[in-house]
């Protein structure tokens, strides 16, 4: 794992943003996998100030809401829509979101795993954290080589996403959700969090034993996994200087 602390969201985000962009230059035809919430929003922004070209990018999303309209505003699609595709040049086809209105859940979720099989592959994956340790939306307990499947939200991710929806009861109970063992099989992970809210699940993710618990720990074991983190998110960090010292002293050509 690579630990990028940065003053700022922003500044995080910007060194994000690099990282996205070297790739879509270095490999036009690249197969992203995205994430919704708020953290990777600003990342967005600057991806479409950018002005990459996304003519021939495949794109994967994490998961998306059970039972929820897809022009629902709270559904990824209208979020993914709305905060990036309709803002570059992506082509619709190679857009993936999960169908959160699928009859049939099961064969959807093969279907899903098979095409990003079929794209070749996820070349970086961009993950947010839950407050409790989740990546995409496998909760804690969550096997640690699930693959695409629906799960059932957590009270405190409910609560947590009830500020989108305006209450909690409102927020839907299952989700489709990309697996641990699909976002480990994703050549390079680029996590992002930001505020104190995520500090505790960073620090157990980071440094704590790898666990089903804070289903994040798992990328203790993923081979390119970068974390870009405002302050607040790594407070709880134990060895910050020394990541910290790491990134200070990298050559420029390593760090993007
Ligand atoms: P957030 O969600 O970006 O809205 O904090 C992150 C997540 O649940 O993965």
């Amino acid at each position: 794992m690579e630990i990028i602390i940065q003053p700022s969201a922003e500044a995080a985000t910007s060194i994000a943003a690099r990282i996205v962009a070297r790739l879509l230059r270095e490999k036009p035809d690249a197969v992203l996998g995205l994430a919704t919430g708020s953290t990777p929003l600003l990342l967005y922004r600057e991806l479409v100030a950018l002005k990459l070209d996304w003519r021939k990018v495949t794109t994967f999303n994490l998961d998306e809401y059970v039972g929820l309209p897809r022009e629902h505003a709270q559904s990824y699609h209208s979020f993914m829509w709305e905060n990036l595709f309709r803002h570059v040049n992506v082509a619709k086809k190679n857009v993936h979101i999960p169908d959160g209105n699928t009859k049939d859940i099961p064969k959807f979720c093969a279907k899903y795993e098979k095409q990003i099989k079929a794209a070749g592959g996820i070349d970086l994956q961009v993950l947010g954290i839950g407050t409790d340790g989740h990546i995409g939306f496998n909760e804690p307990t969550s096997s640690l080589a699930s693959r695409t499947r629906i799960k059932t939200l957590t009270e405190r991710t409910r609560k947590d996403n009830a500020r989108f929806f305006g209450s909690e009861a409102q927020v839907p109970h299952h989700v489709i959700t990309m697996g641990i063992g699909t976002i480990m099989e994703a050549r390079q992970n680029l996590l992002l969090a930001f505020g104190s809210t995520k500090a505790r699940a960073i620090a157990e993710a980071v440094e704590g034993p790898i666990t089903a618990v804070n289903p994040a720990s798992i990328l203790q074991m993923h081979p390119v996994t970068k974390l870009c983190l405002d302050e607040a998110a790594a407070a709880q960090l134990k060895r910050a200087d020394y990541y910290r010292w790491v990134y200070g002293n990298k050559p420029d050509w390593q760090k993007f």
